[in-house]
């Protein structure tokens, strides 16, 4: 582990440490203390203070992940479904690294999170920022008999899951947006990405990737173009401990991969309507440069949208396209 991330995990509760007693912990020289504090502030964009005599400290503590904990939190049975847990402080990407995995025979249900991602990905080339110690960037691999055809229901499927799991943690006014968006009063707190690989008759392996904002600074969030949130914006949360979070998520995601397999989108469909933020309401389907204006008419048994084009339902498939509310009522409330 690089040393400034080392001396991070030290200084991470907050309180003060003195330059001599990392450095005597870590085996390092003061001055090589003195200089991780530096570079942990410049490539991790934390704020460490440095208190004249004293020693150095987090400005806000930080609760890093920890595997013992998130295991601990998840219940015998489906911490099974569990077959191996990656956690890294610093990775391109949780998603590209288990495709990556997959490739070389990593086990159904390989779960992976990261302190931080360098190159987040959303959809279709898509930045996901992914700051350092804060918000949850989790990818979960699973493998399937079936071809990938049949698995175009499974973004919905898990947007339930986590939908299902913020609801339970007691955050109010939880919504989905098709095909793979978590919002809070329309505001962009988690995003899902599917990775699917395999042979046209199966088998098949998908990569669930999600994003969930715990706490995202604005400067950190200047280049997202979109109205977002974060959980610590949502008022009457107590406090959220993210390895807890992290654990709720991972039982649940498993569970619904697992129950996709047998079951597909049937049992989850009533969820996701009721979780289905525009349904009834005028949105526009974006295509490339093209769009097409109409009511949202709900999903088809397979996850595919259902658009009221002035009495005709033309149906759309999740991979190229992307739902918009309306023009005229696009502010976030
Ligand atoms: P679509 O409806 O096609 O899914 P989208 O604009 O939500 O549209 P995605 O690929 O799903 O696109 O998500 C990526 C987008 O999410 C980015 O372009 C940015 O606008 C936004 N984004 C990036 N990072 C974050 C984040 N940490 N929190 C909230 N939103 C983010
Ligand atoms: C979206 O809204 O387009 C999806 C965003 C998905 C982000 C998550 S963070 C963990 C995983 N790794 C990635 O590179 N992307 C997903």
């Amino acid at each position: 582990m690089e040393t400034h991330l080392r001396v991070i995990r030290r200084l991470a509760d907050g309180e003060l440490h003195s330059g001599e007693a990392l450095a005597q912990a870590l085996g390092l020289s003061r001055a090589a203390v003195w200089k991780a504090v530096h570079k942990a502030g410049a490539a991790l964009g934390l704020e460490v203070r440095s208190v004249r005599g004293r020693g150095y400290c987090l400005a806000t503590p930080i609760e890093l992940l920890d595997p013992a904990r998130i295991l601990a939190a998840i219940p015998r049975q489906p911490r099974n479904r569990i077959k191996r847990l990656d956690i890294y402080d610093d990775i391109d990407s949780t998603n590209s690294h288990l495709m990556r995995e997959a490739q070389k025979g990593a086990p159904s249900g390989t779960l992976c999170f990261a302190e931080r991602q360098r190159a987040g990905r959303g959809r279709r080339g898509r930045t996901w920022v992914s700051p350092f110690g804060t918000n949850l960037y989790l990818s979960l691999l699973w493998r399937y008999p079936l071809g990938p055809s049949a698995l175009g229901g499974l973004s919905l499927a898990a947007g339930t899951a986590v939908a299902g799991v913020l609801e339970t943690e007691g955050v109010p006014d939880i919504a989905l947006k098709w095909p793979n968006d978590v919002l809070w009063r329309r505001r962009k707190l988690a995003g899902l990405l599917l990775e699917v690989a395999g042979e046209a008759q199966g088998p098949s392996l998908v990569v669930v990737g999600l994003g969930l904002n715990t706490h995202l600074d604005a400067d950190q969030a200047a280049e997202i173009d979109q109205p977002w949130v974060d959980l610590e914006a949502v008022s009457g949360l107590g406090p959220i401990s993210r390895n807890r979070l992290a654990a709720r998520l991972a039982e649940r995601l498993t569970e619904v991969m697992e129950k996709y397999g047998t079951d597909g989108l049937g049992p989850f469909l009533p969820e996701w309507e009721r979780f289905d933020r525009y349904r009834g309401e005028q949105v526009e389907i974006r295509m490339g440069d093209r769009s097409y204006p109409g009511i949202h008419a709900g999903v088809t048994a397979e996850g595919a949208l259902c658009l009221d084009i002035e009495g005709r339902i033309e149906t759309f498939q999740a991979g190229e396209v992307s739902l918009r509310p309306a023009r005229e009522d696009r502010s976030p409330i």
